[in-house]
């Protein structure tokens, strides 16, 4: 990903998914030159952030009775532990790994929301 933007090409018309996205784009594109420690308490934010919006998600997908939640919780559960990872790397002292996981961090949600989040909102919007 050129740029990290969470442009209307990614907005589903689910207000709760666009906002946490555009929250997530919002705090990687300003992740991008922060300096050491300011990058760790980033990182905390980030996986807290991410944590909360991939439940609101799920909850999302329970409520609605979603025929493909655990395929898209799965999705949701390694992003979560690549944070985890990024998180071990900072306290382990290794900035560089944790900023290469970050970096990779908007092409795989870019990805995430054409497919798995593009479906989960039409069938949300179907269902509503
Ligand atoms: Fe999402
Ligand atoms: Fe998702």
């Amino acid at each position: 990903m050129d740029s990290i933007v969470f442009g209307p090409d990614l907005a589903l018309g689910i207000p709760v998914m666009d906002q946490s996205h555009r929250v997530i784009f919002d705090l990687l594109e300003s992740m991008q030159a922060l300096p050491h420690p300011v990058f760790d308490e980033a990182c905390h934010t980030l996986a807290a952030e991410f944590a909360e919006d991939l439940a609101e998600e799920n909850r999302l997908m329970e409520s609605i009775g979603y025929p493909l939640a655990a395929t898209h919780r799965a999705a949701h559960d390694s992003l979560l532990a690549c944070l985890d990872q990024a998180l071990c790397l900072l306290a382990s002292g290794d900035e560089a790994g944790a900023r290469q996981i970050v970096h990779s961090l908007p092409d795989w949600i870019e990805a995430h929301i054409n497919t798995m989040d593009l479906a989960l909102a039409i069938a949300a919007s179907h269902l509503k």
